[in-house]
C-alpha cells in the first residue's frame, strides 16, 4: 500500500478519485472539474494504432553472449568474441489483430532489438527462414488476401488461396506455413531467423553475405491443428503466459546462434539467386558457424511502454553490418521507420525501450512529444565552425554497398540455374519431413484447402500441391473434404461507389 496522493497530470492535489464535481449531488457536472476532463481525455487516447500486420505478441528482455569468434567475418562491436550485449525480443503471430488468438496458423515474428556499443541493430525476423513473396512491391496485397474481407469483415480462404496460387513463388513459405513450424507450441519450442541475407564487413574491409539462425535449446515443439483450435477459444494468450510465467519462474529460454557465411564473390555464380528470400541456402554448401547464446530472463514491467511501444525496423544497422541486394530487405528498410513515425511518433527512438543505450547526436531536431535535447552551444546543423557532431569516414555501418551496373528495370529476370518456385518446397516435403511429419502436412493442407468455396480456386489449390510434389497433390486430393456450397463466380456484379450511384 502505497502513501502516495493522487495528483493531476500536472503534479497538483486531486480531491476525490471517486467523485466528479457536480452542482449539489444530482446536478450537472461542471466543466471546470478539470481532472475529471484530464482523466476521460486522456482515455480516450490510450491506444495507439496496433501494428498493421505482427499486431498480437509479447515479449523480454535479455543477453547475447559471444561465445565463438567470428570477427573474421565482421568487426561489428556486438559479435566480437565474449562480448554480451542487452536485447529485447518481441514474438508476434502475423496476420491476427491484437486480441486474435496466439493458437492460430501462422508464421510468428522473432523480432530482436540489440542494444550495441556502437547503436541499436534490429534484426526483424520470423519463425522461417523463406518468406511469401519476393518483391515488396506485393507485401501490401498480400497482407490483405490474409486479413479480413472489405464487407463481411471475415477472413477468408478462398483470399488467401487465390493469392498464393497466383503467386507461386509462396510454395516453400506455405510448404513450412502447412507443417508442423506453423503451430508451434509456445514461441520458446522455436527456431529464429533473420531470414533475409545480410552483408557482414571485416575490420579490413572484406564483405560477407550471411543468414543468422537462432535455434532453440528447448527443442522444437509443436500443437497439432485440433489442440489449436481447443486453445484458440479456451486460452487465447496462451504464448504471451508461457514466455511470462517461464521467466517469472527463472526458467530462462535460450536460443544457439549460428550463422551462414557466403564469401562475396560467389553470390554471383551460385546456383539460385542467393537474394532471394524464398529460398534457403542448403547447410551442405554452407554449414553454421556457431557464434553465441541469446537467453530471455527479464519480463517488461508495463507491457505497453516497452513492447507495444518497442520499435523494430530492419533499417537499423550498426559498422560491420548491412543491406543486401535482396529486394524484399529493401522495401522492409522504407516501410518500419515510417510505419513508426506514424503508430508511435516521430521521436520514438527517444523512448526507452527504443532508445540506444550508447550516446545518441542525431541533427534530427524537434516534432512532436520530443524531450530530449542537447546543450544550446551545441550547433542544430551542419557542417558547422562550433564543434558539432561531425560525421566519421571511418565509419561505414549501413551505407557499404556491392557492385551494381545494371538499368534501372521492373523486372523479375532468373539469372541462376535454379531460380524456380517449386524446388526447395518439394525438398523440405521429401527430404526434410519424416512420415508422421508429412502425414500431417496432408492433414492440415486438406483442412485449410477445404474450406474454400469457389471451385476454380478450390482446383488451382490442388494444383499448387501437384507442382510441389505429385505425390502429395494426390494425397491432398483424396483428403480433402468436397464443397458444399460451390460459390461460383470469382467476379462480384459492380456495387455502387459510397458516394452516389454507378455512373453511365
Ligand atoms: C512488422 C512491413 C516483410 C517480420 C511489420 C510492420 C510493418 C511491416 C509496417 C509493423 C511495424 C510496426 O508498426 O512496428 C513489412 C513489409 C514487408 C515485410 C513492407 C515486405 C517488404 C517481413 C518479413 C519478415 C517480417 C520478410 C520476416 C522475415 C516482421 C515482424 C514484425 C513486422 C517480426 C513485428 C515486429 C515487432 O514485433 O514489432 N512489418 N514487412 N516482415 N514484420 Fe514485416
Amino acid at each position: 500500500m502505497t502513501d502516495a496522493k493522487t495528483t493531476t497530470n500536472s503534479g497538483a492535489p486531486v480531491a476525490s478519485d471517486q467523485h466528479s464535481q457536480s452542482v449539489g449531488p444530482d446536478g450537472a457536472i461542471a466543466l471546470t472539474d478539470h481532472y475529471l476532463v484530464e482523466k476521460l481525455a486522456q482515455f480516450n487516447r490510450e491506444r495507439v494504432p496496433e501494428r498493421v500486420v505482427h499486431a498480437k505478441g509479447g515479449g523480454a528482455f535479455g543477453t547475447l553472449q559471444v561465445t565463438h569468434d567470428v570477427s573474421q567475418y565482421t568487426h561489428a562491436a556486438l559479435f566480437q568474441p565474449e562480448v554480451e550485449t542487452e536485447l529485447l525480443i518481441r514474438f508476434s503471430t502475423v496476420a491476427g489483430e491484437q486480441g486474435s488468438p496466439d493458437t492460430w496458423r501462422d508464421p510468428r515474428g522473432f523480432a530482436i532489438k540489440f542494444y550495441t556499443s556502437e547503436g541499436n541493430y534490429d534484426l526483424v525476423g520470423n519463425n522461417t527462414p523463406v518468406f511469401f513473396i519476393r518483391d515488396g512491391i506485393k507485401f501490401p496485397d498480400f497482407i490483405r488476401s490474409q486479413k479480413r474481407l472489405p464487407g463481411s469483415h471475415l477472413r477468408d480462404n478462398d483470399m488467401q488461396w487465390d493469392f498464393w496460387t497466383l503467386q507461386p513463388e509462396s510454395a516453400h513459405q506455405v510448404t513450412w506455413l502447412m507443417g508442423d513450424r506453423g503451430l508451434p507450441k509456445s514461441w520458446r519450442h522455436m527456431d529464429g531467423f533473420g531470414s533475409h541475407t545480410y552483408q557482414w564487413i571485416n575490420a579490413a574491409g572484406e564483405r560477407f553475405w550471411v543468414k543468422y539462425h537462432f535455434r532453440t535449446k528447448q527443442g522444437n515443439e509443436f500443437l497439432p491443428q485440433a489442440e489449436a483450435d481447443r486453445l484458440a477459444g479456451s486460452d487465447a494468450d496462451l504464448h504471451i503466459r508461457d514466455l511470462y510465467d517461464s521467466i517469472e519462474n527463472g526458467d530462462f529460454p535460450q536460443w544457439d546462434l549460428s550463422v551462414q557465411v557466403m564469401p562475396y564473390d560467389e553470390a554471383a555464380g551460385y546456383r539460385f539467386n542467393p537474394f532471394d528470400l524464398t529460398k534457403v541456402w542448403p547447410k551442405s554448401d554452407y554449414p553454421l558457424i556457431p557464434v553465441g547464446t541469446v537467453t530471455l530472463n527479464r519480463n517488461p514491467e508495463n507491457y505497453f511502454a516497452e513492447i507495444e511501444q518497442a520499435a523494430f525496423a530492419p533499417s537499423n544497422f550498426v559498422p560491420g553490418i548491412a543491406a543486401s541486394p535482396d529486394k524484399m530487405l529493401q522495401a522492409r528498410i522504407f516501410s518500419y521507420a515510417d510505419a513508426h513515425r506514424y503508430r508511435v511518433g516521430t521521436n520514438h527512438a527517444q523512448l526507452p525501450v527504443n532508445a540506444p543505450k550508447n550516446e545518441a547526436h542525431s541533427y534530427s531536431k524537434d516534432g512532436a512529444s520530443r524531450f530530449g535535447f542537447e546543450h544550446p552551444s551545441v550547433p542544430v546543423y551542419a557542417p558547422n565552425s562550433f564543434g558539432g557532431p561531425h560525421a566519421d569516414p571511418a565509419a561505414h555501418g549501413d551505407d557499404r554497398g556491392w557492385q551494381n551496373d545494371g538499368e534501372l528495370v521492373r523486372s523479375a529476370a532468373t539469372l541462376h540455374a535454379e531460380d524456380d518456385d517449386f524446388g526447395q518446397a518439394r525438398t523440405l516435403v521429401n527430404e526434410v519431413l519424416d512420415d508422421a511429419a508429412r502425414e500431417r502436412l496432408v492433414g492440415n493442407i486438406a483442412g485449410h484447402v477445404g474450406k474454400t468455396t469457389i471451385p476454380d480456386i478450390r482446383e488451382r489449390a490442388l494444383q499448387y500441391w501437384d507442382s510441389v510434389d505429385a505425390e502429395l497433390g494426390r494425397r491432398v486430393r483424396e483428403a480433402v473434404s468436397p464443397i458444399e456450397n460451390p460459390r461460383e463466380t470469382l467476379v462480384p456484379a459492380p456495387v455502387p461507389t459510397p458516394a452516389g450511384p454507378a455512373q453511365g
